[in-house]
């Protein structure tokens, strides 16, 4: 065990308490931000003349030492350090000398590790916005191509009017472009840096907080300190935007299991993204969009656990905060993880569009386009719903579709049908009609699809 407060203490902690209250085993992710806002800070130490020039350069060269042996595998961060930032120091003291004891001033591991959190939180919401660009990608190539496989678009999961499939997944498109602007929005608001805040009310040294803000590509610094090192807000907001990340993609593999079960037969996913089983030979299952679905319950808990760790928390600096790194951590790999296998399995597999299309000409989708027939020749609307019911009923008996009708049938019901009833009632004349923005009819879908192309195109 090795700390950096020993001075006060006459004993040492006892061994489980020591492992209790350590946090390397995970805070050593954060090795590379912990570097970054360390030299940051040297830089600016000198620059006001705190530290000499010649000590700010054996310190910035003895970090960077640090961080390349950790980059090849030279230096190994152990569990004899409470955590990184004592780890980093007392190497630096140990490689350097005398300088290295001086990095830690004007500075408490209050704010350092504000700011670590927040660089780190930082470049994976860069990261995890790639991700969802790539997978909006995928989904725009997909509509484009399908702008005319018919399917059933369904309410209650029973079949309802038909659309097409660049209609359905331009449902899912909206979702990932609000959580791209999510994502945007979160970084904007966190874009602040915390570092000179000290252990909670400043310090007495001539810090130049700007300055350290924009060498870290900050937009300033944070105003108050008590808040500076307590704040963790920005990764509530992110695990809220990663959640909800999560609740699309788990509609989304929902809706794929049910394309891609035997009933349906939609579409087929890839062998590449499915699995077999280990004792029914004809197997083949869809296991990563399930693991996805399955996987949405552990960001959430992140959420959830994050929210009721911050809960009561007095200011300023608490231990409890040391608690916002698993969480955030696993919730950050599993959402990366969860968007770069999606989008494979998506790209990769096949729409069958016949079975698409076949099974958007039964269950009655165009029963509602009956009905807007009649109204076109004067029915008034309840009536013409009646009448289109009295014709579904009819259907069921006979086991057929609206389209098999002959004309005698149609007319028994209701003489205001004619010939053009066969028209107006065709799958492509039900989806073609529906042009209004928004709507899966070839026009707006074009309009839609061209806003869509323009705002991939200005990421
Ligand atoms: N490991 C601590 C954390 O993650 C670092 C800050 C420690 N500060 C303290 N006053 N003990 O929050």
């Amino acid at each position: 065990m090795a700390q950096l407060w020993g001075g006060r203490f006459t004993k040492e902690l006892d061994q489980l308490a020591y492992n209790f209250n350590a946090s390397i085993t995970f805070d050593q992710k954060l090795y590379r931000q912990d570097i970054r806002g360390s030299i940051a800070h040297v830089t600016m130490l000198a620059k006001q003349g705190v530290l000499t020039e010649e000590e700010k350069n054996v310190i910035i060269d003895g970090l960077n030492g640090i961080l390349k042996d950790v980059e090849e595998g030279k230096l190994q961060i152990t569990t004899e350090y409470e955590d990184i930032h004592s780890f980093h120091e007392a190497v630096l003291i140990e490689r350097v000398g005398e300088a290295g004891k001086k990095l830690h001033t004007g500075r408490s591991r209050n704010d350092q590790v504000a700011l670590d959190m927040r660089l780190y939180v930082r470049d994976e919401i860069v990261a995890i916005k790639e991700l969802v660009v790539n997978l909006l990608k995928v989904l725009h190539k997909l509509m484009k191509e399908n702008t005319t496989t018919y399917m059933p678009g369904f309410t209650h999961l029973q079949k309802a009017q038909p659309v097409t499939l660049a209609h359905h997944l331009g449902a899912y498109m909206e979702m990932f472009k609000r959580d791209y602007s999510r994502l945007e929005d979160i970084y904007e608001r966190m874009n602040y840096c915390p570092l000179g805040s000290g252990a909670l009310a400043g310090t007495t040294y001539p810090l130049d907080r700007e300055y350290t803000a924009s060498l870290l590509d900050f937009k300033g610094p944070t105003l108050n300190s008590m808040d500076s090192v307590s704040d963790r807000d920005y990764i509530i907001e992110l695990l809220s935007a990663l959640s909800t990340i999560m609740m699309h993609l788990s509609r989304f593999s929902e809706e794929i299991i049910i394309w891609n079960s035997n009933e349906y037969q939609f579409i087929e996913l890839d062998d590449a993204f499915s699995t077999g089983s280990s004792i029914m030979p004809q197997k083949k299952n869809p296991d990563f969009a399930e693991l996805i679905r399955g996987k949405t319950g552990r960001v959430y808990a992140a959420l959830t656990a994050m929210l009721t760790t911050m809960k009561g928390l007095p200011l300023a600096y608490n231990k409890d905060l040391q608690e916002d790194k698993e969480f955030t951590f696993d919730a950050i790999d599993t959402v990366k993880g969860c968007l770069t296998l999606f989008a494979g399995m998506l790209k990769t597999m096949t729409v069958q569009k016949d079975k698409m299309e076949a099974s958007a000409k039964n269950g009655f989708t165009n029963a509602t386009d009956a009905a807007d027939y009649l109204v076109n020749h004067g029915v008034a609307f309840r009536d013409a719903h009646t009448i289109v019911g009295q014709l579904v009923l009819y259907c069921i008996e006979k086991n057929i579709a609206l389209d098999d009708m002959t004309l005698e049938e149609f007319k028994a019901i209701s003489p205001v049908f004619e010939e053009d009833i066969y028209e107006a009632i065709s799958l492509k004349t039900c989806v073609e009609l529906r042009n209004t923005i928004g709507a899966p009819g070839p026009k707006a879908m074009e309009q839609v699809i061209a806003i869509n192309e323009e705002f991939l195109n200005c990421l």
